[in-house]
């Protein structure tokens, strides 16, 4: 079984969901909790982006011991003096430098042509290997990059001895094969491309980065990034909990896995909702209110009979207590009659009958029939009988 390496970003990418600012304290919450879900690795933040995040990364890279702690950088020394700055006392600190390699980005954000990018970033993982053992570079907006040109950029940070080269979908264009095409390139084009890690960032913007980063995987990248939940610049990011979910469910379908503990999914994501303020649909995978929950009587009764009819995974994997059986205008008899005995009353079967017309009634007039609805109905029957 082949490990695959979680680098998080949610302290990164993640924050950078319009609208979320997190602080010191927050962020070093985040990172413990994620230290215990079991990340390889971490990226804190931007340093050079305020001395809020500077302080911000550097007390993270304090906090965490047993994860590797990095920062971002442009390619430019400022920067990389910044996350020198910030990941003094980081037990094992990395470098994260980007540049843009597309010919939208070379021509309207940089204004550089291909010589030029190459040269920036050459010279940029240079300097940063004077102070950085370890180094991650990223090809920003690979995605829509030229196939040579990629070779190009992945062999020359390999042989400035980058230690993973990362190969971002930025903006979440690609569809698997494609993306999964891109990695079997590389693997077999860039010469010493076993020498480093290969790595997948996916956003997702056609909601396709879990698909996107499941096909790098199969294609042989060994790592992947992501954000707890998918938060992250306008769509998001690929959202860890449901690659790791998906190599789990699917392991021989994958013959891959990390090293997260899984049954810390959901404190982390209720975690990083509630810091970032970022709720997380109901109906998100994996973490949302729903995930684990079954509402129409044809499931319930499934359910009742045998969980694995219409649940592909426990709520125990992921640290939550159990399913939900949610009682609704769809749900049946059987599942009305396991939660009055939940609540604690045994009925006869003419007193169901009658209980359960009326909930029907009352589900009518209701999205969610709730426990205090069912006690005020049954004890009404009751008092009327
Ligand atoms: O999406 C992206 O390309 C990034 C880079 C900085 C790696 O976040
Ligand atoms: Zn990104």
């Amino acid at each position: 079984m082949r490990k695959i390496y979680v680098f998080d970003t949610t302290l990164r990418d993640g924050e950078q969901s319009p609208g979320v600012n997190l602080n010191t304290r927050e962020k070093v919450e985040i990172a413990h909790q994620l230290e215990k879900l079991g990340i390889d690795r971490m990226e804190a933040g931007f340093p050079a982006a305020s001395p809020g995040d500077l302080a911000a990364v550097n007390a993270v890279a304090r906090a965490v011991k047993n994860v590797t702690v990095i920062g971002l950088s442009r390619s430019r020394e400022q920067d990389i003096d910044a996350v020198r700055e910030a990941l003094i006392g980081a037990q094992d600190p990395c470098i994260h430098i980007f540049l843009a390699t597309s010919p939208i980005h070379r021509k309207h954000k940089l204004r550089m042509d291909k010589e030029q990018v190459l040269e920036t970033a050459q010279s940029a993982i240079r300097y940063a290997r004077k102070y950085f053992s370890k180094i991650e570079f990223s090809l920003e907006d690979a995605g829509r990059t030229e196939y040579d040109f990629i070779a190009q950029m992945v062999g020359m940070a390999i042989q400035e001895g980058a230690s993973v080269v990362n190969i971002p979908d930025t903006v979440g264009y690609l569809n698997p094969s494609e993306y999964g095409a891109i990695f079997k390139f590389v693997k077999e084009n860039v010469p010493d491309v076993e020498k480093i890690q290969l790595s997948a960032h996916c956003h997702n913007d056609l909601g396709m980065a879990t698909a996107n980063t499941l096909a790098a995987i199969q294609n042989g990248a060994d790592q992947i990034e992501g954000t707890i939940n998918g938060i992250g610049e306008r769509a998001g990011n690929t959202a860890i909990e449901e690659v790791a979910m998906a190599l789990a469910t699917r392991q021989s379908f994958f013959n891959a896995t990390t090293s997260l503990q899984l049954s810390e999914i959901a404190r982390t994501s209720r975690l990083v909702s509630k810091l970032t303020g970022m709720v997380v649909p109901g109906n998100k995978a994996i973490v949302g209110a729903n995930a684990f929950a079954h509402e129409s009587g044809i499931h319930q009764d499934g359910m009742l009979k045998e969980k694995t009819t219409y649940e592909i995974m426990t709520p125990e994997s992921i640290g939550l207590k159990e399913s939900k059986l949610v009682l609704g205008k769809h749900s049946g008899r059987h599942a009305f009659r396991e939660k009055l005995i939940d609540l604690g009353y045994e009925l006869d079967d003419l007193q169901v009958n009658d209980a359960f017309a009326k909930f029907k009634d009352l589900a009518d007039k209701k999205k969610e029939v709730s426990d205090e609805d069912l006690l005020a109905l049954i004890e009404e029957k009751l008092i009327d009988t």
